[in-house]
């Protein structure tokens, strides 16, 4: 088969040590550790401390483990790509940083901004290029410090979010593996519920802006919750549908770890088997854009060279889609 089709060939991660413990949020806000596990899934989180330590310190230690375990040559990657809701600063890519700090000195790079569906979306893009044929290796990261845009006197967010980083590298396939279809949406309806309202062109930072902590995410949950409900699991049985795929033929499913409640009606109407739902959200809450990876990076042992995934995120703007994906090599 001559056909290229953009295969992931390596995965890297980095979750900061500091563990954030649904104990130790009680002692923040009037909240317990039922209530969040049984609403959210969530146990504890991770969130990067240090003195002006930004996303790019976890995108930089992802794709360095990922280069470390594939043995890529950085001066070969064609392209760096960002997902992060949490740029370093708002102006100066993230990711022609860590490009330049991992040694990808012959890439190019900009950053994708779209909330949780962030890492989606660059897959979208990264699998664009390579099929392209114009370039060889795609280095894709995701990654947000949410931990900087989270009030922690807000028990409605505080709990949800973490930080952590994910990376994975696009090569070509000649084997008709990899990347199969994708199916993404947007809505901008969903600016009023989950978002920040200053800091930006529209409202820029002020002695105001940030005494009314207009600078921290602002979510409705509950009618975020209903979107993502129904708007995942249209989007994945889309595309189950038109790839004739059914609940035995999907191998795994890989949602974005927003919300177990959120993922388990996903899987529900995928009619898939428990066992297929990968899920890590006990560990790490909700990471933004770097919830994939992190999936990916914490369950590659189990991927076989073949395996269907089907990828499946909802996030602000809104944005939301699924990707279907087969896997193209086994672990070593
Ligand atoms: O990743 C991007 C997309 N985001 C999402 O997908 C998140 C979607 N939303 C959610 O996951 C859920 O809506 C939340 C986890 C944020 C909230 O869960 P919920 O089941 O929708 O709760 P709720 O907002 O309807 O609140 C229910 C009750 C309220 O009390 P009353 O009014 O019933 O007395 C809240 O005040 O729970 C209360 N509550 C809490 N109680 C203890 C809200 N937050 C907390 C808390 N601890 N942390």
């Amino acid at each position: 088969m001559n056909t290229i089709t953009a295969a992931i060939t390596a995965v890297g991660a980095y979750v900061p040590d500091y563990v954030l413990t649904n104990q130790i949020l009680e002692t923040l806000v009037d909240t317990n550790d039922e209530w969040i596990t049984t609403r959210t899934g969530i146990k504890e989180r991770r969130i990067l401390k240090g003195d002006k330590l930004g996303t790019s310190y976890m995108c930089i230690k992802a794709a360095e483990e990922l280069i470390r375990k594939s043995g890529v040559d950085p001066a070969e990657i064609d392209a760096v790509l960002v997902s992060t809701t949490t740029p370093d600063m708002p102006v100066a890519a993230t990711s022609v940083y860590v490009a330049t700090q991992i040694g990808a000195v012959n890439a190019f790079a900009f950053d994708i901004q779209a909330a949780c569906s962030g890492f989606l979306y660059g897959m979208s893009a990264a699998s664009a290029y390579i099929q392209s044929g114009r370039y060889k290796k795609v280095l894709l990261i995701g990654a947000d410090k949410m931990s900087s845009i989270i009030d922690y006197t807000d028990r409605a967010t505080c709990i949800i979010f973490g930080d952590g980083a994910g990376a994975v590298l696009f090569e070509p396939n000649y084997e008709g593996l990899g990347f199969q279809d994708e199916y993404l949406r947007s809505d901008g309806i969903g600016r009023e519920y989950l978002k920040i309202d200053a800091g930006g062109s529209m409202l820029p930072a002020s002695k105001e802006t940030v005494e009314n902590r207009q600078h921290y995410v602002f979510q409705d949950g509950k009618t975020v919750f209903k979107y993502a409900v129904t708007g995942m699991a249209d989007v994945s049985e889309k595309i189950m549908q038109r790839n004739n795929l059914t609940k035995d033929t999907v191998d795994w499913l890989l949602a974005h770890q927003a919300n177990r409640r959120i993922i388990d009606a996903t899987a529900a109407r995928m009619e898939l088997d428990e066992s297929k739902v990968l899920i890590n959200i006990e560990k790490y809450g909700n990471t933004t854009s770097g919830t994939l990876p992190l999936l990916m990076n914490d369950f590659e042992h189990k991927f076989k060279k073949g395996d269907n995934l089907i990828f499946a995120a909802f996030g602000g703007g809104f944005t939301w889609g699924s990707i279907y994906l087969k896997w193209a090599y086994d672990k070593q």
